[in-house]
């Protein structure tokens, strides 16, 4: 599964490139708004850091609009992925870009109906939020599992990427069913590092060598 970090802090997404970890940066109006800077430059910047796709979202809603922002944004850097919400004219966009060589990422998605016109709209990339979707009283994950049950009676390369993580038990789950992608804040990232058992391991063992007055280097 690949690991994409949902953010746009610079610092953020240079240290999880150093861990040689990560595959891919989301970003959304949202999260340009937190970072406080300019759309293009910060993805500019973030396109540099890593070589895997860079989801940059188009905020008009008609078709015309739409083309006219991806036209922009994907003269961006090569892995920019234009991101579309899931609507009529977002994936008449998607199969527009799709079909000149572009990656999109259809994001908004809450019904796995949904996962299945983005695929059929030819998009790289389907965003289903599992977290939006369990605050709203549905299981996330059961979308997941029916969206990769429809990608593959029908053998779609349509990547299903799991967006609105918020811990790491999604991680887990998302990879248990197959996902292609994941896309998680930092800090969800960093948390599947942790186990409290490796501390303590660590913490002993290093007792127990300093005990043998050894040193390695
Ligand atoms: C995905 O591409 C979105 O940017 C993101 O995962 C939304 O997550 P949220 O529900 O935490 O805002």
């Amino acid at each position: 599964m690949k690991f994409f970090v949902d953010t746009a802090e610079i610092d953020a997404i240079r240290d999880l490139a150093a861990t040689g970890l990560l595959d891919g940066v989301t970003t959304n109006p949202s999260l340009i708004a937190k970072s406080g800077r300019d759309f293009m430059e910060v993805t500019r910047e973030i396109c540099g850091l890593v070589d895997g796709p860079v989801s940059a979202e188009i905020v008009a809603l008609d078709y015309p609009t739409m083309m006219k922002e991806a036209e922009v944004l994907r003269k961006i850097a090569d892995n920019v992925c234009i991101k579309v919400p899931l609507t009529v004219d977002g994936l008449k966009t998607c199969k527009a870009l799709s079909g000149e060589g572009t990656m999109v990422n259809v994001t908004l998605c809450f019904s796995a109906n949904q996962a299945l016109l983005a695929a059929k709209a030819g998009a790289t990339f389907i965003s289903p939020f599992v977290g939006r979707h369990d605050d709203n009283g549905f299981d996330g994950m059961d979308l997941i599992e029916d969206i990769r049950l429809i990608y593959d009676n029908y053998d779609f390369a349509t990547e299903i990427l799991v967006a609105s993580v918020r811990h790491t038990t999604h991680v887990l789950q998302a990879a248990k069913i197959g996902a292609d992608v994941m896309t998680a804040p930092p800090k969800v990232i960093h948390d599947l590092f942790k186990h409290v058992l490796t501390d303590k391991g660590i913490e002993g063992f290093l007792a127990d060598w300093a005990k043998t007055g050894q040193s390695i280097l």
